[in-house]
């Protein structure tokens, strides 16, 4: 039986998925944005970056609206996680919605952690260089992984490009797809337990009647 504390916190999840489709779509977009005036090079980051919010007309917005749906996104996914959870949709049922959601913020991780070198700021190289021996310790796939990453022997403008490949191109289009699935996977099981409701309906109203 669904009582007032479940309908709630579905509702409530509903509303969820549908702020973190807003979120992917409005990082994408101003992802898009940035794009425009970045540039991929280890020379060119830093300064590109600093032209779009110094200089480009909204671009200190557009960097900072980029940067907080970005790190929003994950934040709204975990809560999903936990309202999810506390409303037992663990269950066979809600498997699509689960899995959207775990690899939504996986892929969200993975954005903010490959933009991690894409600004090209002391923090971020030095802190890519120490975790990029931590991926280089996993046995077997450790040394393959880093090498796609860096793209040659060292840190350069190659490894900006491979990052930001796979940011703007590869974990973008993977986010957006993973929120319109988790949106989409939730209405479809909301509408069929309101189906479920309406045909127990008349049952429960014979049970009464009798
Ligand atoms: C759903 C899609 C996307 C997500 C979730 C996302 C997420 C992020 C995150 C978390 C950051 C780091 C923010 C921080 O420093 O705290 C970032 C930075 C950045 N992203 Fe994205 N991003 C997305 C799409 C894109 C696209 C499509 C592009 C370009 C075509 C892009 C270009 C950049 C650039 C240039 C930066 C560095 C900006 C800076 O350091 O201020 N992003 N992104």
């Amino acid at each position: 039986m669904i009582t007032n504390w479940d309908f709630r916190l579905r509702r409530l999840a509903t509303v969820l998925s549908v702020a973190i489709l807003t979120l992917s779509l409005l990082a994408a977009i101003t992802g898009i944005l940035l794009g425009f005036y970045y540039q991929p090079t280890a020379g060119g980051a830093y300064y590109s970056l600093t032209k779009i919010t110094n200089e480009v007309p909204f671009g200190w917005l557009i960097r900072s609206l980029h940067n907080m749906a970005g790190n929003l996104l994950i934040v709204f996914g975990l809560i999903q996680l936990v309202v999810m959870f506390l409303g037992e949709k663990f269950r066979r049922s809600w498997l699509a919605g689960w899995f959207s959601n775990i690899f939504l913020i996986l892929a969200g991780i993975g954005a903010g952690w490959t933009a991690m070198l894409l600004d090209w700021n002391q923090e971020g190289f030095w802190r890519f260089r120490i975790e990029l021996g931590i991926i280089e310790s996993i046995p077997l796939v450790g040394k393959e992984i880093s090498s796609i990453l860096v793209g040659g022997s060292g840190v350069t403008t190659v490894t900006v490009a491979h990052l930001y490949a796979l940011h703007s191109y590869v974990l973008s289009a993977v986010a957006v797809s993973l929120a319109v699935i988790h949106l989409v996977s939730l209405l479809i099981l909301h509408r069929s337990e309101v189906k479920e409701k309406e045909v127990k309906m008349p049952l429960n109203s014979v049970v009464s009647d009798s």
